[in-house]
């Protein structure tokens, strides 16, 4: 990545103009409500460094995916009320992607989210990986800049990239190995050992000729999984494994899981193995459940792994998505040191060290 991305500082004096404010808002919903505002309030100190320096602050965003038609169900009405409660006097566009130029990238579209504004801000880091049109349009003729979460979530981010501290693993869990294989490939070149869990395992078994009954696979990955096993890197991966058996009933198993069952979850002892890696790193970076933790018996995987980003000295971050809902819902949030609002966002910018709101806003008419 080389260039300068302009901060807010480089806007200069933002007093009485109106900034546009890419934020992701994308916040999970449960009839209506937003069940975690994590995301909103994640948006907050740029927000505040704008209007405390007597700018008028527009925020915009997609919630969900509406595929580019207007659709109650994503309207931007709970996030709107929300961001009113937390920031007075804030407005929010309606959802960025109820128009199809959007998505699109449409200059239209781009012509008409910029009307009336004076700068450019994305915080957006969530969807810094699309090539949207609020992403990408608004740098090519607004003075622009990222936000502070934006800036935050790249330097920690790059910085496991570039410069981690040594022992560095990398957590990766969840239930396809086809979309993390990229990262993992990255991510070999760069940690010291890679531990994986998840239903994504179980292709790594197979392909070191393991059973694996009806477990979760994806035989078209097994080779490349293979060749990443002859890599050179440790890569950690279960020993035991818990799920049902043939009658559906709880069970636990070896490497192997018979004919008719499936594996759910990493086993007690493969996550006290897991436990002790990431103690003993100095950097570690995690992202992807180790098991279905939606289901009480087979969250016990990723509590443990989730009790020990919080116990380990080591310099912790948690990609978004899943692995952070569950860092949530075992009450370890605050206990590591960066809990990414990306997920897609934050696994790409690891794989490929830059993103499209990055480069857009290196372009931007003040980031000379
Ligand atoms: C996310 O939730 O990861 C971001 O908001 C991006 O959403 P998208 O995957 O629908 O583009």
């Amino acid at each position: 990545m080389s260039g300068h991305i302009p901060t807010l500082a480089d806007l200069g004096d933002v007093s009485g103009k109106r900034v546009l404010v890419r934020t992701d808002f994308n916040v999970p919903m449960e009839d209506g409500r937003i069940t975690d505002d994590f995301r909103i309030r994640a948006a907050l100190p740029t927000i505040q460094w704008l209007t405390e320096r007597g700018a008028q602050v527009v925020c915009a965003s997609h919630l969900g995916r509406p595929k580019g038609q207007p659709n109650p169900k994503y309207s931007m009405d709970a996030v709107r009320a929300r961001l009113a409660e937390l920031a007075p006097g804030v407005d929010l566009l309606e959802n960025l992607r109820f128009n199809a130029g959007e998505e699109g990238n449409d200059p239209a579209f781009v012509a008409e989210i910029v009307a009336g504004m004076d700068a450019y801000v994305d915080d957006a880091f969530g969807a810094a990986h699309r090539a949207h049109a609020s992403i990408v349009g608004p740098p090519r003729t607004l003075p622009s800049a990222m936000g502070l979460l934006l800036q935050k979530e790249v330097e920690v981010l790059l910085g496991l990239r570039n410069d981690p501290k040594r022992p560095f693993v990398a957590v990766l869990g969840g239930a396809k190995i086809s979309d993390k294989l990229g990262v993992v490939e990255a991510l070999l070149g760069v940690v010291d050992s890679l531990v994986i869990g998840g239903a994504m395992c179980f292709t790594f078994l197979a392909a070191q000729g393991h059973a694996i009954g009806d477990s979760l696979w994806e035989p078209e990955h097994v080779d490349t999984c293979r060749r990443l096993l002859q890599s050179g890197k440790t890569i950690h991966l279960p020993e035991d494994l818990v799920g049902v058996d043939a009658r559906g009933e709880f069970a636990t198993f070896g490497r192997n899981v018979p004919d008719g069952a499936k594996g759910f979850d990493i086993g007690p002892g493969t996550a006290a193995a897991f436990s002790d890696v990431i103690m003993e790193a100095r950097t570690v970076f995690w992202n992807g459940p180790m098991g279905m933790f939606e289901d009480p018996r087979f969250e016990a995987g990723t509590r443990t792994v989730a009790q020990a980003m919080a116990d380990t000295k080591a310099f912790t971050v948690v990609g978004g998505g899943d692995s952070a809902a569950a860092l949530a819902q075992f009450g370890f949030a605050d206990d590591v040191d960066h809990v990414s609002t990306g997920g897609g966002a934050a696994l790409e910018l690891l794989e490929l060290g830059d993103l499209p709101g990055l480069e857009a806003l290196r372009g931007a008419p003040n980031a000379a």
